[in-house]
């Protein structure tokens, strides 16, 4: 017998709520084994509830110890109490108050929702649905209530209170050497915003004055021990608050502005109001052991966090069918913050190989969905990719579609008309048809179709009429459990290049409607035509990647150096180079599947040299061209069949011929960007950085007589952790000599800091070779460094093997999968949320050769077959099954 799939959840069933709870009048003695809430709840019916109507709180493993009405005792006939719920059968018509006091224990909740634990410190996790946890409550969205919290705990051990909003009172409770704050908060909210922290804790302040003179305050809260690691947090704060008044006119609306920062976290972290709480990762920060991405996370996390006060907070979601309205747009918008930090094509072109390696095949296989989907049996399962990332690419699409103007108009209206709401994608729609004066009904389509658009392009330039057609056609691969598709709108920016490198301006005249340098198209085929061309053009299209579908375009490859040569978008000359490495990739897989010699194209290995000696782009920009596709993008592309080991071979083949080639450039590339003096976090010295060890990346495998040697004297001379972690990564993947002693080294400097051992045990996770299994095992097993309790610790040594050691994952012994779905069933048991991440990295199975898929399969029945399996872990098994 197996676990039973929970109930589909749907959206044509939204239903308004019955009653409405207006105020929570909270209180919590804290107690590690034994905590009791007592929730006062001012309710009322709803206009058109009809009397007598039962009101039904959710719950989530809740003990009742009693319950009250207008102060009185409750009948116990009145009310019926289970963990899971509590019904009160006929409550009256008027506004009334229902007391209900419950006892909980944090200590023994391993789920990390609710009210837990992490490293002694109380904190709470209540998206999406970890409130019902704490106390009974109608746990949805759009149920918002004024809250009051009042914390009791241990003076001793806990001399930190903290909850939403700002704090009212604070004071002693006499002869028991405990203490109490209460925090108000005025801004109605959901239940998922509140948040409550208790602990010994070290407070990092600061202070913050908004556009129309208001003090803030802002704290940092963290272990003692780590009050140095949070300049970084702190000084990204402050940006991320300047930016939203200067770019979207929103200003910070409590006293103070608190975070902390904990190390047990399921996800990244979490916008409670006035209180957001994060994983430790996204916080803390110093050279010593942080890398450059991780300074770059930094940052965008705590703005993506900062920004949802007004995305999320101040307008919240009606229903987590909903969840783009926050989530897209929030990502939308930390990522126009970074690019206006940093450099704008380098974090294009970052978000669109996120995109593409993250979202693309989540959209290709069967746990695709749209960005808002119509259904669900367990709403944790959909923080994804196409949630997040394919939605802010959706509010950026609807940015071209209405242009810049309508764009910040509609938004305006938008917190001016639902501040205070829960509310919808159709009226986040409706502010710009209003603003703009746009029908965007078939826009829209973007939010209920899964799977991503193909675009198919054909040119052709005829020299007597001298015209150039472009016809494009559109289509959406099957996706599970969705009728055909329906045309969307695609945004196409694009230009035609002449033989001299610029931009050409050419009339048009035909069905495709343009706007500026953006095509509209609307139909399944179109065809535009462009005349006045005595010679052809060369057309540069998706140009920043303005819309997220797949192109298929059939480019030569003169047409595509020329592109990565002259295009005047920046993301496009890269895409241009990827194009060509991709092909080449292709090539090369399909020479060493058939057992063929593989000989790498000189013209390909030759396009890096230009590159490489290319003085226009800058360093950040320059290393992301010279960086080859990954593996997953390959087996990707080549979409059934897969072969990792080709894959791997193939381009393994293809990175030392280019070394070979370009040896002497590299070491000069190197030279001209090496860092002096003390290391700064800021884009620049990153991008000199990235654009080194990419140079390093390479010449590690040229073959060089001294490359094994510079890149163990580079570890060894490194001053921060970026440099650190890219020589150790080199001398462990490319099994190069010292990779052990670089491994006992590191160790030796970094054991106390939890964060640079996760990155120790992710190197060895993704290490190429079939030794590595082994070797994860018995990290695994090592008390001293690994914990199965810590999402974080799961996430370096388990997830990275899963996602990104393609060769080990998909062994053909099958051991891998057998690794993987034996960690989710033993994670399942205490964590169901990371458990079903971990058990998506199987999603992408039935592309895999068929031995390799028997082997996945077998594995994934293996786990189906559990009785005791998670709502998370059987929604993801039930569906990767399908
Ligand atoms: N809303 C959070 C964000 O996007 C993420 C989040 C959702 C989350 N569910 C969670 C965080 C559960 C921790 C645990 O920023
Ligand atoms: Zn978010």
């Amino acid at each position: 017998m197996r676990s039973e799939t929970a109930p589909a959840i749907r959206l044509e069933d939204y239903q308004p709520p019955a009653y409405r709870i207006d105020k929570v009048h909270l209180t919590v003695q804290l107690d590690p084994l034994e905590t009791i809430v007592k929730a006062v709840l001012s309710i009322v019916m709803q206009p058109d509830t009809a009397v007598g109507t039962p009101l039904v709180l959710d719950g989530d493993e809740l003990t009742l110890i009693s319950a009250r009405l207008d102060g009185e005792d409750l009948s116990v006939s009145r009310y019926e109490a289970a963990p899971d719920r509590f019904e009160f059968f006929e409550p009256p018509s008027g506004p009334f108050e229902l007391s209900l006091t419950t006892r909980i224990n944090p200590q023994s909740n391993t789920k990390l929702m609710g009210l837990y634990r992490s490293s002694g410190t109380f904190c709470t996790q209540c998206e999406a649905e970890g409130f019902r946890r704490i106390t009974y409550f109608l746990d949805r969205p759009d149920v918002l209530a004024v809250y009051t919290t009042r914390i009791e705990a241990s003076k001793a051990d806990c001399p930190v209170l903290l909850a939403n909003g700002n704090l009212a009172e604070t004071g002693d409770i006499e002869k028991t050497g405990r203490h109490f704050a209460v925090w108000h908060d005025p801004h109605p909210k959901p239940a998922y915003l509140f948040a409550l922290v208790a602990g010994h804790l070290a407070q990092v302040p600061d202070s913050f004055t908004t556009a129309s003179g208001k003090a803030v305050q802002l704290n940092i809260y963290v272990e003692h021990g780590n009050e140095h690691l949070c300049d970084w947090a702190m000084d990204s704060l402050k940006r991320s608050m300047r930016w939203d008044e200067e770019v979207f006119g929103r200003e910070y609306d409590l006293d103070v502005f608190n975070i902390v920062a904990v190390s047990d976290f399921n996800m990244g972290a979490m916008e409670n109001k006035g209180l957001n709480i994060f994983n430790d990762k996204y916080v803390l920060a110093d050279p010593e052991t942080a890398t450059d991405q991780d300074y770059a996370n930094i940052e965008a996390v705590i703005a993506h966090e900062y920004f949802h006060n007004w995305t999320g907070n101040r307008i919240t979601c009606r229903d987590w069918f909903q969840l783009c309205l926050k989530e897209g747009l929030t990502v939308f918008r930390d990522q126009e913050f970074t690019s206006d930090m940093r450099s704008r094509p380098v974090k294009r072109i970052t978000d669109v190989r996120l995109l593409k390696s993250h979202q693309f095949p989540e959209d290709a296989g069967p746990l695709a969905h749209p960005v808002r989907p119509r259904l669900y049996h367990e709403i944790n399962n959909f923080y994804t990719a196409t949630v997040y990332e394919k939605g802010a690419e959706v509010v950026r699409m609807l940015k071209t579609v209405v242009g810049e103007t309508g764009f910040r108009e509609g938004l305006d209206l938008y917190f001016d008309r639902h501040d205070g709401d829960a509310t919808t994608i159709e009226a986040f729609l409706a502010c710009f048809e209003d603003a703009a004066k746009v029908d965007l009904n078939q826009f829209s389509l973007w939010y209920e179709q899964a799977g991503t658009p193909l675009v198919s392009v054909k040119t052709r330039h005829d020299p007597k009429s001298q015209t150039f057609s472009v016809s494009l056609s559109q289509e959406v691969p099957p996706v599970p459990g969705q009728k055909s598709s329906k045309p969307a709108l695609i945004p196409l920016r694009f230009g035609l290049i002449g033989a001299d490198g610029e931009d050409i301006e050419a009339i048009s005249d035909n069905g495709v409607e343009i706007v500026g340098d953006v095509m509209l198209l609307d139909k399944a085929r179109q065809e535009v035509v462009f005349s006045g061309l005595a010679s052809p053009p060369t057309l540069s299209l998706l140009r920043g990647f303005s819309a997220p579908v797949r192109l298929s375009q059939q480019q030569r490859e003169e047409d595509l150096r020329f592109l990565a040569a002259h295009d005047n978008d920046p993301f496009n000359r890269w895409q241009a180079v990827q194009t060509l490495c991709m092909q080449e990739l292709l090539r090369l897989t399909g020479c060493i599947r058939k057992q063929e010699t593989a000989e790498t194209s000189d013209a390909v290995v030759e396009v890096f040299g230009s590159v490489l000696r290319d003085q226009n782009i800058d360093a950040a920009l320059k290393s992301l061209a010279l960086t080859l596709p990954s593996e997953a993008d390959i087996a990707q592309e080549i979409g059934k069949n897969v072969d990792p080991d080709a894959i791997h071979s193939a381009r393994l083949l293809l990175r030392k011929a280019i070394a070979f080639h370009h040896r002497t450039e590299l070491l000069k590339a190197m030279k001209d960007v090496a860092s002096t003096g003390a290391y700064s976090p800021d884009a620049t010295s990153a991008g000199n950085r990235s654009l080194a060890n990419r140079a390093l990346h390479y010449y590690a495998v040229s073959g060089a007589d001294d490359a094994a040697q510079l890149v163990w004297e580079q570890f060894t001379a490194a001053n921060n952790m970026t440099d650190r972690l890219a020589c150790l990564t080199l001398l462990v993947h490319d099994h190069l000599a010292h990779g052990d002693e670089a491994l006992k080294a590191y160790q030796a400097r970094h054991e106390k800091s939890s964060l640079a051992m996760d990155k120790w045990l992710m190197v060895q996770a993704t290490a190429p070779g079939p030794e590595t299994l082994e070797k994860v095992r018995r990290l695994k097993s090592d008390a001293q460094l690994y914990d199965v309790t810590n999402p974080n610790r799961v996430r370096a040594l388990l997830q990275s093997f899963a996602t990104g050691n393609p060769t080990q994952f998909a062994r053909t012994d099958g051991a891998g999968f057998e690794l993987i779905a034996e960690s989710v069933l033993e994670i399942d048991k205490r964590n169901p949320q990371v458990a079903s991440r971990l058990l998506t990295s199987f999603r992408s199975w039935r592309a895999l050769d068929s031995h390799r898929s028997t082997l996945a399969e077998s594995a994934l029945l293996k786990i189906s077959s559990c009785e005791e399996l998670s709502r998370d872990s059987r929604d993801i098994i039930d569906r990767t099954l399908q």
